[in-house]
C-alpha cells in the first residue's frame, strides 16, 4: 500500500456536509487529516462533523455559510485558520442542481445555480487564497461532465460548470508560480447523492443510468475522494490545470450515447456480433 503522507494536513471542503464532498472528507480523515467542512445547515453540519470524528482518525470541524455570501465565506476560512492553521488542500464543491428546460427556468432559477456553482467557486478561491500554504497547497474544484457535454434540462449547470473549469485553468496559470496546483475533478453518476436523486429520481432511470456507464456501475463518493487524495499527495505533484473525470467512462458514453444505444440494440438483435480475432 502506498503511504500518501497526508497525515496532519489541513483540508478545507466547501460543501462537505453531504454526498460527494462528504465522501471526499471521509477519504481525507481516514488519512489522518484535519478536515474543516462547510455547509448551509447547522444540523446537517453537526451530524457530518460527528460522523467524521467517529471514524477514529484525524480531526473534523466545520462552520456554516452559504457560498453565495462572500463575507460568510471569508468568515468560515477565518474560523478554519483559527482552529487548524494554514491550508494544505482546498476543495470547492458546493453545488446546486435541478432538471429544468430553459423555457421552464426563471431568471432567478438560472441565477441561483450560477451563483452557487460558479460565483461560489470564485468566492471560495478569492477568500481562500490568503490561507493557502505557499508553496505546496493543492486546490481541487468539483466540476461535472456538463462543463463540456451539453445536456438537455441542464443549461444552468452546463453554463456554471464550464465556468468552473475555466476558473481552474486560469488559476493553475496565475497560482502555479506560487507553488499552488489547481485542478478539477469531474464526477460521473455517483450513487446515493442528492444530485443523482434529482437527475435520476426513479429506480428505472437509475438503472438506465447505470447501464449507460461503460463499466456498468454507478460511482461511490470515495471513487471521487480517491482522485482527490491523488491530487493532494505526491502522486499529483506534476498535475495542474487539468480536469480529471472520475466517471467510469460515462462522459464518453454520453457523447456517443445514441450510437451506443443503437449498437446495444444491434447486438441484442444479432446484427452486430463480436468475432474472435
Ligand atoms: N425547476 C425550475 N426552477 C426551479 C426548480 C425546478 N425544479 N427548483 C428551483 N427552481 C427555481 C425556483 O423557482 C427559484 O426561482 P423563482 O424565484 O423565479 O421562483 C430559484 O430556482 C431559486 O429557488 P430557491 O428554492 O428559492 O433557491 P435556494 O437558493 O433555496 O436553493 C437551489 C437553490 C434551487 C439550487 C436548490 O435546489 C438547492 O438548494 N440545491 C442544493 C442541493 C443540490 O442541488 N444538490 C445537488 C448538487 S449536484
Amino acid at each position: 500500500m502506498i503511504d500518501l503522507n497526508l497525515s496532519g494536513q489541513t483540508v478545507f471542503i466547501a460543501g462537505g456536509t453531504s454526498g460527494i464532498n462528504l465522501g471526499i472528507a471521509e477519504c481525507f480523515i481516514d488519512q489522518g487529516c484535519q478536515v474543516f467542512i462547510v455547509g448551509r445547515k447547522q444540523e446537517k453540519l453537526d451530524q457530518a462533523v460527528a460522523a467524521l470524528n467517529a471514524r477514529g482518525k484525524g480531526q473534523a470541524a466545520g462552520a456554516c455559510t452559504d457560498v453565495r455570501d462572500f463575507d460568510g465565506v471569508k468568515a468560515v476560512f477565518q474560523a478554519c485558520a483559527e482552529q487548524f492553521g494554514k491550508l494544505d488542500v482546498l476543495v470547492s464543491g458546493a453545488a446546486g442542481n435541478f432538471p429544468a428546460l430553459l423555457n421552464g427556468l426563471s431568471a432567478n432559477g438560472f441565477k441561483s445555480v450560477v451563483d452557487i456553482d460558479l460565483i461560489g467557486t470564485f468566492h471560495v478561491m478569492r477568500a481562500g487564497y490568503p490561507h493557502l500554504k505557499q508553496p505546496g497547497a493543492r486546490v481541487i474544484n468539483i466540476s461535472a461532465p456538463q462543463a463540456w457535454l451539453p445536456m438537455m434540462a441542464q443549461v444552468h449547470v452546463c453554463a456554471a460548470k464550464a465556468g468552473v473549469d475555466m476558473v481552474t485553468r486560469t488559476l493553475a496559470m496565475e497560482w502555479g508560480p506560487k507553488g499552488i496546483l489547481v485542478n478539477s475533478i469531474s464526477p460521473g453518476p455517483i450513487d446515493g447523492t442528492e444530485g443523482m436523486a434529482r437527475l435520476a429520481p426513479t429506480p428505472e432511470l437509475k438503472e438506465k443510468t447505470r447501464q449507460s456507464v461503460p463499466i456498468k456501475r454507478l460511482g461511490h463518493p470515495h471513487d471521487v475522494g480517491k482522485v482527490a487524495l491523488m491530487l493532494a499527495s505526491d502522486l499529483g505533484a506534476y498535475i495542474s490545470g487539468t480536469v480529471i473525470a472520475a466517471d467510469g467512462g460515462w462522459s464518453l458514453a454520453g457523447v456517443s450515447g445514441s450510437m451506443n444505444a443503437l449498437a446495444d440494440l444491434g447486438q441484442q438483435m444479432g446484427f452486430l456480433k463480436e468475432t474472435p480475432a
